[in-house]
């Protein structure tokens, strides 16, 4: 992040506000759920909201998940296809902490969506089912978090059904991650033996009552080496087992440090069952305590007292009756004011924040101020950009978003020639909005406009948008191609370098160098061949 003071950094704040702004930061935990669809980021969703006590917005989730195909969603493709398009947070307060909770659409064809949204989270809390493990869609939000260095917190479901042994998940995230998971709890059985679970931090055995599952009730507590006597209906051949595990544990020695957990190096594991409630309390006392308030995880002094926030999501149609565009914003430092003046850092523009909102599906709720970490959604004149920054005072530039391999590859092209010239407006709206991703030959001068995306559906809505908006009908021709490998290189280098047979040298939108792929294989070729050339699967849009 680099700084240009235009103005004294803290014109125009007393002291008393400065304060507050420290207090309201210090006191704001923002982080995304990251997993696998039916893993139970919904119900987990949910039970977070019971205990923060948003009952209403707690019953919404459940109702917005299982109304998809049934009711009318945000936009009317959603509802053809019962997939959910669009993010934003959710808050609540626990303990005296304000909670923004990043909301990301569950299914993968959006997964680009859900990496943007990563971007403006702290902290992410994996979720994995105790059955299945690690599935693709987690291990590849996991990457993008250990790319950006988002520090993870992993919190192992459906306790309450038999599944893998917590041993083998441990070692699989060991495996997979090359991360040193961190047990903060230890299930005490699991499936119809399910039974509770111990508190690693002080041997506390926290039991289990199927009859009060569901409920907002703290568990009957005792300590481990009264358990036996306690609880006689515990059979001792489970209470040795777990004893077994819990000592294995133990020898691995792995004791966490905060700031390894911030680092990446270490992700503290949570067992537990959202569906029955059991083990979210706790979850939520460890996240508490572990999760970095905005704007303290990379930085050694707090953030400035002037806003500052970037954009990382342009959602469009959110509402069909007004068909405007909505940028959400992630509030980095300073406050946020309804009717503040502020700079858009790429054109230096100033423009007036006049319709700020919290949006939770249809609703709009106005927002009036806002503090770092905070999530607010602006009604987008089509002044902003994806990853623009929006300072006062003084002029920011955060980092910008990441661009993420796509995995889908066309050639879209206008069908009706008397439209073109509202398809090349549309496309180009929905590139910078983020929509989707362009690439054009390095070598022929011709202006293709292959596409590129992360999911396959992202083409559907490109097309289902200037087709609804722009009046624009269009075909698709799909190309092989799988991924993309972004790089730097001297004009020399990018002569001399050595494509595998089906390698295509290319630019992006923004003019960058990059080599689009068919498979893995020709990525290990294009890097044995060309030694000399770093190449990168993720990069900041600038
Ligand atoms: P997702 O958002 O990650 O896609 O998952 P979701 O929460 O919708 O959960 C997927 C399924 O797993 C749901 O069942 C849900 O009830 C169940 N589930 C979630 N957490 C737990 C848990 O701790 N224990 C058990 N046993 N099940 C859990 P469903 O039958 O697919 O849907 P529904 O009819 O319950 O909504």
């Amino acid at each position: 992040m680099s700084t240009l003071p235009t103005r004294p950094a803290t014109a125009d704040k007393s002291p008393s506000s400065i304060a507050e702004i420290e207090t309201q930061r210090l006191r704001r935990r923002t982080f995304a759920i990251i997993s696998h669809p039916d893993a139970g980021k919904t119900t987990l969703t949910e039970k977070l909201l019971l205990f923060g006590n948003s009952i209403e917005i707690a019953g919404a989730v459940r109702g917005r998940k299982s109304e998809r195909t049934a009711k009318s969603d945000w936009m009317e493709m959603e509802q053809e296809r019962g997939i959910s398009v669009s993010s934003t947070a959710l808050t609540f307060e626990f303990a005296g902490a304000q909670i923004n909770l990043l909301d990301t659409p569950g299914h993968h064809d959006f997964s680009e969506d859900t990496y943007r949204t990563l971007m403006a989270a702290d902290a992410a809390v994996m979720v994995i089912d105790l059955a299945k493990g690690i599935e693709a869609q987690t291990e590849k939000l996991f990457r993008v978090c250990a790319l950006r260095k988002i520090p993870v917190l992993t919190f192992v479901n459906k306790v309450d059904r038999r599944g893998r042994s917590p041993l083998e998940i441990i070692d699989e995230i060991e495996r997979k991650f090359s991360i040193e998971p961190v047990p903060q709890n230890w299930p005490l059985g699991s499936g119809e033996d399910f039974r509770g679970f111990i508190d690693l931090h002080d041997d506390s055995v926290h039991l289990f009552d199927e009859h009060r599952a569901n409920r907002r009730i703290s568990s009957k507590v005792v300590s481990w080496s009264d358990l036996e006597t306690v609880e006689p209906a515990i059979s001792s051949d489970l209470i040795d087992a777990t004893g077994e595990e819990v000592e294995l544990v133990r020898m691995a020695g792995a004791s966490l440090e905060q700031s390894q957990f911030l680092s990446g190096a270490q992700t503290p594991v949570f067992f537990g069952s959202a569906l029955t409630n059991f083990g979210i309390e706790h979850f939520l006392h460890g996240f508490l305590k572990l999760c970095p308030p905005p704007g303290s995880r990379n930085a050694t002094e707090p953030p400035s007292p002037n806003f500052s926030g970037f954009i990382f999501k342009i959602q469009a149609n959110l509402d069909p009756r007004h068909r405007d565009r909505v940028a959400f914003l992630r509030v980095c430092s300073g406050m946020f004011e309804r009717d503040m003046e502020v700079t858009i850092a790429r054109s230096m523009k100033k423009i007036r924040l006049a319709r700020a909102f919290r949006i939770f599906g249809q609703d709009r709720q106005t927002i009036d101020e806002a503090y770092p970490g905070d999530i607010i959604g602006l009604v987008c004149p089509g002044e902003f950009r994806l990853g623009d920054t929006l300072c006062q005072n003084e002029i920011v530039h955060q980092e910008g978003l990441p661009q993420f391999s796509p995995e889908f590859f066309a050639v879209l092209d206008c069908t009706d020639t008397a439209r073109r010239k509202q398809f090349d407006r549309g496309l180009k709206q929905l590139i910078e909005e983020g929509a989707i991703q362009v690439f054009h030959d390095a070598h022929t001068k011709r202006r293709e406009n292959l596409l590129a995306a992360v999911g396959e559906l992202q083409f559907d809505v490109v097309r289902y948008r200037l087709e609804s908006e722009y009046n624009a009908p269009t075909s698709l021709s799909w190309r092989p191609y799988k991924l993309v490998r972004w790089f730097n290189a001297t004009p020399e280098q990018k002569a001399k370098i050595r494509l595998p047979y089906s390698g295509k040298l290319a630019l992006d939108q923004f003019g960058h160098d990059a080599v689009l792929l068919q498979s893995e294989w020709d990525v290990k070729a294009l890097h044995r061949a060309n030694p000399d050339i770093q190449f990168q699967e993720m990069r900041v849009a600038t």
